[in-house]
Parts: C-alpha cells; sequence; structure tokens
C-alpha cells in the first residue's frame, strides 16, 4: 500500500519541479542542430550544480548510465546521451529527466523541434501536448487510472497517431516508479482510484505510425518499430483537493 503524501511533501516536490521545468524551459534555446546529445546531459547536470541537495533521479537507474534521456527522431525514450550523437535540423529531440530532493522524485520531459521540422512532426509533438492536457484533467479524487488512460488514447487516435503501449506512465513520490502503472490507452472507469495525495507520472509516448516498439543492443534505447516519428512528454501531477496540481510546470 502507497501512502499519500502530506501538504508538505508535496511543496517539498514543487520545489524540485520547478527547477526540473526550469531546465526543460531552457533546453529550449539550448537545443540546436550541431550540439550533441552529450552537451543536454552535461547543460542539466551544471544547473543541477547549483542545488546541492538535488540528485538526479536516473543516474544509476537499474543501471542507467545517465542522467538524462534523449531521445531522436523514431527513438521514444531512453536514449543515451552520447557526445558523437549530434543534433540536426529537422530533428525532434525528447528530453526525459528526474531529480531526488528530500528523499521526494519528480520526473518530467519535453519533445523539442529542432529548426525547420516536417509539418507531420509538429502535429505529433502538439497532439502528444494535448494529449498530456487531456490526462491531466482526469488526475482527479474519484476518478479512476483508466479515465486518464482512456481520454488520453482518444486523444491520441482521433488524431490518427498511436499511443505506445509497452511503456507506461506511473506512480512517484517516495520512490521513482511506484504502483499504479499508468498505460496511455485503456477503459474509462477501470483500474485504480485516484486518491487524495497521491502522485502519477503522466507520460504519453506517441508515435506517426504503429504503436509497436523494440528496445536498441544497448538494452535502453525504445524506438519505433515502423521507424516512424515519435514525441514523449510527462508531467509528475499530485491529485489534492483542489485538482490536478502540476508539479512539474
Ligand atoms: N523517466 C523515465 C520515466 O519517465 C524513466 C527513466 S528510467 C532510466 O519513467 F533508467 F532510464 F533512467
Ligand atoms: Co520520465
Ligand atoms: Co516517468
Amino acid at each position: 500500500m502507497i501512502q499519500p503524501l502530506a501538504h508538505n511533501e508535496l511543496m517539498v516536490m514543487r520545489e524540485a519541479g520547478k527547477v526540473a521545468a526550469d531546465v526543460l524551459r531552457s533546453l529550449k534555446k539550448v537545443i540546436k542542430a550541431g550540439i550533441s546529445t552529450k552537451d543536454i546531459e552535461t547543460f542539466f547536470d551544471r544547473r543541477l550544480d547549483k542545488y546541492p541537495a538535488m540528485t538526479a533521479a536516473f543516474k544509476g537507474y537499474s543501471g542507467y548510465p545517465a542522467s538524462v534521456c534523449v531521445s531522436l527522431n523514431d527513438e521514444v525514450i531512453h536514449g543515451i546521451p552520447s557526445s558523437e550523437r549530434l543534433i540536426e535540423d529537422g530533428d525532434i529531440v525528447s528530453v526525459d529527466l528526474g531529480i531526488k530532493y528530500k528523499g521526494l522524485f519528480v520526473d518530467t520531459a519535453c519533445t523539442y523541434a529542432v529548426g525547420k521540422v516536417p509539418a507531420l512532426a509538429k502535429k505529433l509533438i502538439k497532439a502528444t501536448e494535448s494529449a498530456l492536457a487531456v490526462g491531466i484533467k482526469k488526475a482527479k479524487i474519484g476518478l479512476k487510472v483508466g479515465d486518464i488512460s482512456s481520454s488520453i488514447q482518444k486523444s491520441i487516435e482521433r488524431k490518427g497517431f498511436s499511443a505506445v503501449r509497452q511503456f507506461v506512465g506511473h506512480g512517484i513520490g517516495r520512490e521513482l516508479h511506484l504502483p499504479p502503472e499508468v498505460p496511455n490507452f485503456g477503459e474509462p472507469g477501470s483500474g485504480e482510484e485516484l486518491k487524495e495525495g497521491r502522485v502519477i507520472a503522466i507520460e504519453p509516448m506517441v508515435t506517426v505510425g504503429g504503436y509497436e516498439v523494440e528496445v536498441l543492443a544497448d538494452g535502453w534505447t525504445a524506438k519505433t518499430k515502423d521507424g516512424s516519428l515519435s514525441a514523449h512528454i510527462e508531467h509528475t501531477v499530485a491529485i489534492t483537493k483542489k485538482g490536478p496540481l502540476v508539479i512539474t510546470q
């Protein structure tokens, strides 16, 4: 049984959430053609150096070798930063990062368009943003996880895109990954009831083609099987009496 978090704990998460949000905002200007995916990790690490009590939550998690995930184009999630991997004009770049602060975790991701990207890629990113927004609206006391899942799936499929099934959102708080799973597909009214003080990471992973993904030989990078473009946007969201509280904005 996951204990609900108290208001003061949510406020601690909010402090880390604001730092994470600031990093993702700053990256809008940092990410451009010619930088490496490793440069994105370095930017995050340098920023975190200003907050000695905060650490990169992904580093060493299940053996993950870096502090951020950077996934390009047909890569969905868990791309490992590399100084050899250079970002090009026309790429879409998903950056996922987590912060641990005072024993609590936050997790957030954003997809960026670099330079002149195809109209379809822009549409994909917009669709992923709005799928996350409709999911967040359902993060309310008394609704079920399936209400979030189904609203995200409908929002994605209405636009002709697919929701990845092999990876899902999750509970978060005293650990990075906690129950319940928060899939981006499902039936309304199904699954666990959302209760006050519970915190979840809602993270639509959306593809232009099919929803099947495969993991590369590095053991981490997940890409679309059909090579189609993918976007991933994530917020950590608390269930409160006042409605959904977006921790990472
Ligand atoms: N941030 C991913 C998620 O959104 C998990 C990253 S795990 C890591 O749940 F091991 F890759 F860091
Ligand atoms: Co994440
Ligand atoms: Co997550």
